[in-house]
C-alpha cells in the first residue's frame, strides 16, 4: 500500500488545494491531507474546524483521509509508514521556501522523501490568506474556495468571532 501525505496549514482549505489533493490521489492508494502547525502563521480557523472543512470538501474521493498532527511532520511520516510528502508549487517563488523544508525533513529523518505537484495555472495566483484579505475586504470568495468554506467563512464574522 502506497501511502502519501499532503500537509499543509489549510487556513482554510482553497480550490487550488483540492486540485492538488484530487491529482494526487491518483499517485498512490491512499492520500492523508494533514492539517499541520506552521509556527510563522496564525489562523483564522482552529485545527479541527480545518479538518472538517477539509472532511467535507474531499467526501467524493474514496481513498482521501483528513488528519490533525501538532508535531514535527516527520514523525508524522514515521510513524504512519508513509511513502511521500506531497507539497504544491504555484510559482518558482515558491520553490526556495519548498526546497528547503524537503531537505530539512530528509536531514531530520532519511526515509523523507518529497513529491511536487506543479499546480494548475488556472490556480497559481491563489493562496488562503489571500483569500481572507479578499474575504475580509468583502469581495466574492466563491471561486476560490470550496462551498463549505465560504458558509463557515461567513458564519465566523456573523458570530463575530473574527
Ligand atoms: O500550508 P503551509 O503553511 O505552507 O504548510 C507548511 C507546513 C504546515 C507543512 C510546515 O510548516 C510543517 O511541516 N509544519 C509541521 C512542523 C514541522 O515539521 N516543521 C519542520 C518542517 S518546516
Amino acid at each position: 500500500m502506497r501511502i502519501a501525505v499532503y500537509p499543509g496549514s489549510f487556513d482554510p482549505i482553497t480550490n487550488g488545494h483540492l486540485d492538488i489533493i484530487k491529482r494526487a490521489s491518483k499517485l498512490c492508494d491512499k492520500l492523508i491531507v494533514l492539517v499541520s502547525n506552521n509556527i510563522s502563521k496564525k489562523g483564522m480557523f482552529t485545527s479541527s474546524q480545518k479538518a472538517n472543512l477539509i472532511i467535507e470538501a474531499v467526501k467524493e474521493l474514496s481513498n482521501v483521509e483528513v488528519d490533525c498532527f501538532e508535531g514535527l511532520l516527520v514523525e508524522y511520516v514515521k510513524h504512519n509508514n508513509i511513502n511521500a510528502i506531497i507539497r504544491g508549487l504555484r510559482a518558482i517563488s515558491d520553490f526556495e521556501m519548498e526546497f528547503q523544508m524537503a531537505l530539512l525533513n530528509r536531514k531530520l529523518y532519511n526515509d523523507a522523501e518529497t513529491l511536487f505537484l506543479m499546480t494548475s495555472t488556472e490556480y497559481s495566483y491563489l493562496s488562503s490568506s489571500m483569500v481572507k484579505e479578499v474575504f475580509y475586504m468583502e469581495g466574492s470568495i466563491s471561486k476560490f474556495v470550496p462551498k463549505c468554506v465560504e458558509i463557515a467563512m461567513k458564519q465566523k464574522i456573523y458570530k463575530g468571532e473574527k
